[in-house]
């Protein structure tokens, strides 16, 4: 039987534990997971796509079943170059469902053949997200608990340059 490899796509502006549970909880159910950041020139992020990708590369080092890359334009176009169609997406309350419901189904008008996994993070993560990430730490709060420590001195260095 073939290796099942599933597809984490994100914006990874920064990764924190919420992601990192979602890709633990995903290789209980695949052999690989691919990691993917959307690269999108209209987008503002806080970290560049190579500084986005440096963080995950770094965290998940050594991991020969989690693989860090990029993707630009359409996630089904992406996915269809992989030749990989199982996608990963995190599920943390009813709020997200709405909007990954659409996106799910969406894909799947493009591509019949891609199937969309929900997982479902500890409860301890249901409320982090990236966003909020970067808000507590510019106002002086605290996020150790909250991402991988490179995460934490990265958005250091971020905020003493600013
Ligand atoms: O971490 P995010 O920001 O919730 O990830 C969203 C992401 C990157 C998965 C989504 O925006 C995406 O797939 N963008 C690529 C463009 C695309 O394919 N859009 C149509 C999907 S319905």
């Amino acid at each position: 039987m073939g290796k099942r490899t599933a597809i984490y796509p994100g914006s990874y502006d920064p990764l924190t534990n919420g992601h990192i549970d979602i890709i633990e909880r995903g290789l209980d159910l695949f052999d690989k997971i691919i990691v993917t950041a959307l690269k999108n020139p209209g987008k503002t992020y806080l970290f560049t796509l190579e500084e986005r990708m440096a963080i995950m590369e770094e965290t998940f080092k050594g991991r020969e079943n989690i693989e860090i890359d990029y993707f630009e334009g359409l996630l089904a176009d992406y996915l269809e170059r992989k030749n990989t169609f199982t996608v990963v997406r995190g599920l943390r309350a009813i709020s997200d469902f709405e909007i990954e419901f659409q996106m799910a189904l969406m894909n799947r008008s493009i591509n019949d053949k891609i199937e969309t996994i929900f997982l479902v993070p500890s409860i301890s993560y249901s409320f982090l997200s990236s966003k909020l990430v970067k808000e507590i730490y510019k106002f002086g709060g605290e996020i150790k608990s909250m991402v991988p420590d490179i995460v934490d001195k990265k958005l250091k260095e971020k905020y003493s340059k600013k």
